[in-house]
């Protein structure tokens, strides 16, 4: 069944392939994006998807900017909490500011786009939440603690969310995508991700964005209303929690 949904940072990455595969599957979607308008025009042109502008991070610009995809597209059925950013440093170096910007979009933005939907879905007795979190929530990641706490808390947002959501129709889930093959790798230095990552991967490689796209297009189907709470590994058998 068709129906609508939202991709936060639909248009770069992960993200992107997620809205193409949601589109795919024949629903109609949105993505939102933060910054980057030239990457995201593009995007827009390349697919036909609608791109909306705003900061996850503030709840204010969520609920204004979803009333307006609900007025233009519809009311939101699938919301794909995507958005995440990295600030990695070793905990030493880390500074206040870098633990802030990963918390409030990482973890705070899930509270900011889910709360403006819930009521809707709620009324609606259907929805579909799906938020991706992360092997190094699950796993802990050194130059990541940031980052770490704040997928770890999605995971536990998802759980509780859950719970809530089972009577009405509603399923909350998580991907927890292993290293990927997007722009968020360039910050790794060829020498860490040679030394330390690659290493642990035991299928030998990164994962490619189709591949957790996939899992999407699955956990937002009618085919997974038995489906809640649960966390979903995508990593390539880089860790088994
Ligand atoms: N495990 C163990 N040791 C590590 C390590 C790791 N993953 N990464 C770095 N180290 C070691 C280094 O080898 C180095 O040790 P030596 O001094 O003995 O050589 C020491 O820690 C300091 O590392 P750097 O020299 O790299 O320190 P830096 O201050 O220049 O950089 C850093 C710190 C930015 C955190 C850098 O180490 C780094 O980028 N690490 C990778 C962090 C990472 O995995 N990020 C994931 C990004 S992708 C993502 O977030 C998506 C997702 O969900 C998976």
């Amino acid at each position: 069944m068709a129906r609508t949904a939202i991709v936060t940072g639909g248009t770069r990455g992960i993200g992107a392939a997620i809205s193409m595969a949601l589109k795919a599957a024949g629903h109609q979607v949105a993505a939102t994006y933060a910054g980057n308008d030239e990457k995201a025009n593009a995007f827009k042109q390349e697919t036909g998807i609608a791109v909306y502008k705003w900061d996850v991070g503030s709840y204010d610009a969520c609920a204004e900017g979803i009333a307006k995809v609900e007025a233009e597209i519809g009311p939101v059925d699938i919301l794909v909490n995507n958005a995440g950013i990295t600030r990695d440093a070793m905990f030493h170096k880390m500074t206040p500011q870098q633990w802030q910007e990963v918390i409030n979009t990482n973890l705070s933005g899930l509270f900011n786009m889910t709360r403006p939907v819930w009521d809707g879905m709620r009324s609606r007795s259907f929805g579909r939440i799906i938020n991706i979190s992360s092997i190094n929530g699950q796993k802990g990641q050194a130059g990541q603690a940031n980052y770490s706490a704040a997928k770890a808390g999605d995971i536990g947002f998802t759980r509780a969310l859950a719970q809530e959501g089972a009577k009405k129709g509603i399923t909350v889930n998580a991907i927890c995508p292993g290293y990927i093959n997007t722009e968020m790798m360039a910050t790794i230095s060829e020498d860490v991700m040679q030394k330390h990552i690659l290493p642990q991967i035991p299928v030998g490689r990164l994962g490619e964005a189709d591949e957790i796209a996939r899992c999407v297009v699955f956990l937002a189907s009618d085919d997974a209303s038995f489906i809640t709470g649960s966390t979903l590994s995508a990593n390539g058998g880089q860790y088994m929690g």
